[in-house]
């Protein structure tokens, strides 16, 4: 018996073993989720204009990302605080991205240092930055990654202020005392444990990042180390060659998940201009609202290179572990390969715009 037969059962598993408080995190988005629903129903609203009779027998569905082949298209996402899904959290993600050869974004804000995760890991590692008010904090984290041998800075460009997540604030989300920000040491301000009332969560971000972080800084992010940079959050085609300008080798197309700015455009939406923008200068990915095959497919007949997946991995991951994130993530693969088949795709560049209707 499989575990689970596709990325929404996982999620109704995941519910009924997380408590009510991790669950609405995890699944919750800002105020009145708007986005967090358009993401997905941007993929629901294109049809696929499949064609026929192409040799489709033999399917290669991998793809270059900064200098690495990978077997598929798809990127573990940064989570935060993965260990509230389950014991063995980030560790056990990580080991199950490694063994389907996928990149695991490790979050800032992961509930296991960088360093444990590398050592748990032999696959490949990108580390995702929130920027601290105390740039030496920064400077450490990165220097940390680079020297852990993380392969891809990913700075996240949509969080200047926590979004209202109302779910936090009525639950009182916190961490328990067993959990903190592993990357951080205490007296840095690692512990979101115990505010009074409201959502632990915005108090411990507002702590955590600096609003003030602009353009001007990515010189001396990029100076920070070698690890090719790439920015999370942009929607827009002047932020997107801004971006390149500014030396990016990377954009990912992306809302937060519609956590941050509610009725913020879908991802998906978003990408063709960005992709035009960008006209090959960097590295376009998306994510927000991936959950089958063909979502992918659409993506990247759209212009993505590959795609991020967040929530579902913490419903595998909650379900049944590593073994629970290993399904999901090759779940989605298999459902790429045969979407591919259907579509008359037979490789990752036949995925082309005319698919799309
Ligand atoms: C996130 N996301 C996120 N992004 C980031 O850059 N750093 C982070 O620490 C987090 N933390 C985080 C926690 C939780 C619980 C969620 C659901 C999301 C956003 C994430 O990387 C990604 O952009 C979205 O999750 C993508 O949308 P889907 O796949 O969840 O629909
Ligand atoms: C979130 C932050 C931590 O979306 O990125 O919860």
């Amino acid at each position: 018996m499989p575990l689970f037969h596709n990325l929404y059962e996982v999620e109704e598993q995941a519910r009924a073993v997380l408590s009510a408080q991790a669950y609405d995190y995890f699944a919750g988005g800002a105020n009145d989720e708007i986005t967090v629903a358009a993401n997905r129903r941007a993929f629901d609203a294109l049809s696929l204009r499949y064609r026929v009779l192409v040799d489709v027998s033999r399917r290669r569905l991998s793809c270059r990302l900064f200098g690495r082949e990978i077997p598929a298209p798809l990127v573990v996402a940064p989570i935060a605080f993965q260990r509230l899904a389950h014991p063995n959290g980030e560790v056990a993600s990580a080991r199950a991205a490694a063994a389907q050869g996928l990149p695991f974004t490790a979050s800032t804000f992961a509930t296991t240092s960088l360093e444990e995760i590398r050592a748990a890991s032999a696959g490949p590692l990108w580390f995702q930055l929130y920027v601290h008010e105390d740039r030496g904090i920064t400077q450490d984290l990165v220097a940390r990654a680079a020297a852990a041998g993380f392969e891809a800075l990913v700075l996240t460009v949509d969080v200047p202020e926590i979004g209202r997540r109302e779910r936090d604030e009525r639950n009182g989300f916190r961490l328990g005392a067993d959990l903190r920000a592993a990357n951080f040491l205490p007296q840095a301000g690692g512990a979101p444990h115990a505010p009074s009332g409201g959502s632990g969560l915005a108090s411990f971000v507002r702590r955590m990042r600096d609003a003030s972080l602009s353009w001007k800084d990515l010189e001396w992010l990029r100076g920070l180390s070698s690890m090719p940079l790439v920015l999370k959050g942009v929607v827009r085609a002047d932020d997107a060659k801004r971006a390149v300008d500014h030396g990016a080798a990377g954009i990912v197309v992306s809302n937060h998940g519609g956590r941050q700015l509610d009725t913020a455009i879908p991802s998906l939406q978003a990408l063709p201009e960005v992709v035009a923008a960008v006209d090959g200068g960097a590295v376009v990915m998306m994510d927000g609202g991936i959950r089958r095959g063909t979502d992918v497919a659409k993506a990247l007949a759209l212009g993505a290179r590959a795609v991020m997946v967040g929530r579902p991995v913490l419903w595998g991951l909650a379900a049944a572990g590593e073994a629970g994130v290993e399904r999901v993530l090759s779940l989605l693969r298999d459902e790429l390969d045969l979407a591919m088949a259907l579509l008359g795709a037979p490789d990752l560049a036949a995925l082309t715009p005319d698919l799309l209707a």
